[in-house]
């Protein structure tokens, strides 16, 4: 594997780590398992915030990689990453809503943004996964550039 792929490679599993560990503390939080859910969430958070850190060092410091696949399918996966983009900040901003308000103990509130921010997690990882495949296992071979030329370019 090449040192362009090693990292989104890292990375992409870092998503789908967190979304694994997300789906088993909802699970321990319905069973009642107080102290196991609070465990799991918070090594849930840090493989997200481990994702960040590679992506971000990543995109600094080789850049990102452009639409390698047929030029009929390039706007639709320019959508696509946009939209899973979207999601990945909005699942940032509800994830530390989610743990701050289990920290302050408003747990009746935390309740109700936790169901929302596991689902909006969920779909962050199934779009952080499927770009992934699409850029280096079904078309790999695209170029690798600085972030917004690798968007829009
Ligand atoms: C981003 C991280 C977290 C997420 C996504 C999350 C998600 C959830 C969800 C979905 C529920 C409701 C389960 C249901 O009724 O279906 C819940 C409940 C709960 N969570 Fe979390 N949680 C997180 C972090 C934490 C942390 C760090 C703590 C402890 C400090 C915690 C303590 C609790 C407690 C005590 C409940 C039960 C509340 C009640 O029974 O009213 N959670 N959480």
């Amino acid at each position: 594997m090449s040192s362009y792929t090693i990292m989104p490679t890292i990375s992409t599993s870092f998503i789908a780590l967190s979304a694994i560990l997300v789906a088993i503390g909802w699970r321990l939080i319905i069973k009642r398992r107080r102290e196991a859910h609070e465990k799991t969430m918070i090594a849930a958070a840090i493989a997200a915030v481990l994702f960040f850190i590679i992506y971000v060092s990543r995109t600094i410091f080789v850049g990102n990689t452009e639409w390698g696949g047929p030029d009929h399918l390039k706007t639709i996966y320019t959508i696509f990453l946009v939209f899973h983009i979207i999601l990945a900040m909005v699942a940032a901003v509800f994830g530390i809503t989610t743990l701050t308000l289990a920290f302050k103990k408003n747990f009746a509130k935390h309740r109700r943004w936790g169901r929302t921010t596991a689902v909006i997690w969920f779909a962050t990882a199934i779009t952080g996964v499927t770009v992934y495949v699409l850029l280096y296992l079904l078309y790999p071979g695209g170029h690798t550039k600085p972030v917004i030329d690798a968007i829009f370019g």
